[in-house]
């Protein structure tokens, strides 16, 4: 049984041992630029500790595990052009060091690469892998395009922003869980059960992501404080805020949002400042712990020893409270 940060010091080794000896170098830099950064590198491990809670040999699950962390960066290399993110781990965005066609390039790239890693996976479980695989970013795409619909819809209920956030995010750390388990040979409950405990942890992730975008330290953070109310993204923040005000409230908050010229510092500071009259950061946590409750019912019912499950919970206690 290894600790979470033993297996996160096992994937960063594999990770940065990755040699990309193709060419032209100008498609390849940005890879090893975005990888070089590193994250927190949930999904790989994650997807480690769910087989390490049936299995010890965690080394041959190394490259499914690194498909999924190429998987995700090349997420974020498209998502960082869309939401016009010039900040990313501290450092400037591919798109920004670059530009934006080798943002999408180089992203292209990394699908690939990450295709090509996951399907090194063992013969046995291969089809079914893939087939998750394949879903899973299938719906990342039909998330984030939602996301991008909500920019311009002043109706976003909480549902829909729960199922965005399903999607484009809760659904990857899900089938991180879910691969792991059916690599090393988990009965189908309790891939069901690690699944959906992942989707309930998602979407608590992204309501913190959320949340910290707003409240966050920008030096901690990695990324710019503010981008998701420049963008009128419909966060849960958002959708509350607007649920919550008062007339006079629901007519500042309106006007931002319908602002065409604004000094963007300026609308930061007062959107922030209607969310802290209404209290949205308590009401987003309340939301954050309701999901993390039914995720920890989802992880009581798989059946290993609680002894097993403590690395599992003590990683997602840290994630709930994280400030990255
Ligand atoms: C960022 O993911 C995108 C979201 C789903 C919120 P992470 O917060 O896992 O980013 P890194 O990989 O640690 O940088
Ligand atoms: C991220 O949502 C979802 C995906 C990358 C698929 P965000 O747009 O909130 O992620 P950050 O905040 O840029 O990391
Ligand atoms: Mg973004
Ligand atoms: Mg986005
Ligand atoms: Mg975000």
């Amino acid at each position: 049984m290894f600790t979470a940060s033993q297996l996160l010091d096992k994937i960063n080794n594999y990770i940065s041992d990755i040699q990309f000896t193709r060419s032209p170098k100008g498609l390849y830099e940005p890879v090893e630029y975005v990888l070089s950064l590193g994250g927190k590198r949930i999904r790989p491990v994650l997807m480690l500790m769910a087989y390490n809670l049936y299995r010890e040999d965690i080394s041959s699950i190394y490259d499914p595990a690194t498909g999924i962390e190429i998987y995700h960066n090349y997420t974020l290399l498209h998502d960082d052009l869309m939401d016009c993110a010039d900040v990313r781990r501290g450092k400037p965005t591919v798109h920004k060091v670059w530009n934006d066609n080798t943002a999408i390039l180089s992203g292209d790239a990394m699908l690939v690469l990450a295709y090509q890693y996951m399907s090194a996976s063992t013969p046995m479980y291969l089809k079914e892998v893939m087939d998750l695989f394949s879903l899973t970013a299938l719906e990342i795409c039909e998330g984030q395009q939602l996301d991008m619909e909500f920019e311009s819809r002043s109706d976003v209920a909480e549902g829909e922003y729960i199922e965005m956030i399903r999607l484009k995010t809760a659904v990857l750390l899900a089938a991180s869980l879910k691969i792991g388990a059916v690599l090393a040979g988990a009965s189908n409950e309790d891939a069901t059960n690690l699944y959906n405990f992942g989707m309930q942890i998602g979407v608590a992730f992204q309501l913190q992501d959320d949340l910290l975008d707003v409240y966050g330290d920008p030096e901690v953070f990695g990324k710019k404080i503010g981008g998701d109310i420049l963008c009128n993204k419909k966060t849960y923040m958002l959708i509350k805020a607007l649920e919550r005000a008062n007339d006079k409230q629901s007519e500042e908050l309106n006007q931002w949002l319908n602002a065409v010229t604004y000094d963007p510092a300026e609308k930061i500071n007062a959107v922030t400042a209607l969310y802290n009259e209404l209290n949205i950061r308590g009401v987003c946590e309340n939301k954050m712990r309701e999901y993390y409750t039914l995720a920890m019912e989802s992880l009581e019912a798989v059946v290993v020893t609680e002894e097993k499950k403590k690395e599992l919970k003590n990683l997602v206690k840290l994630l709930m409270y994280r400030e990255m």
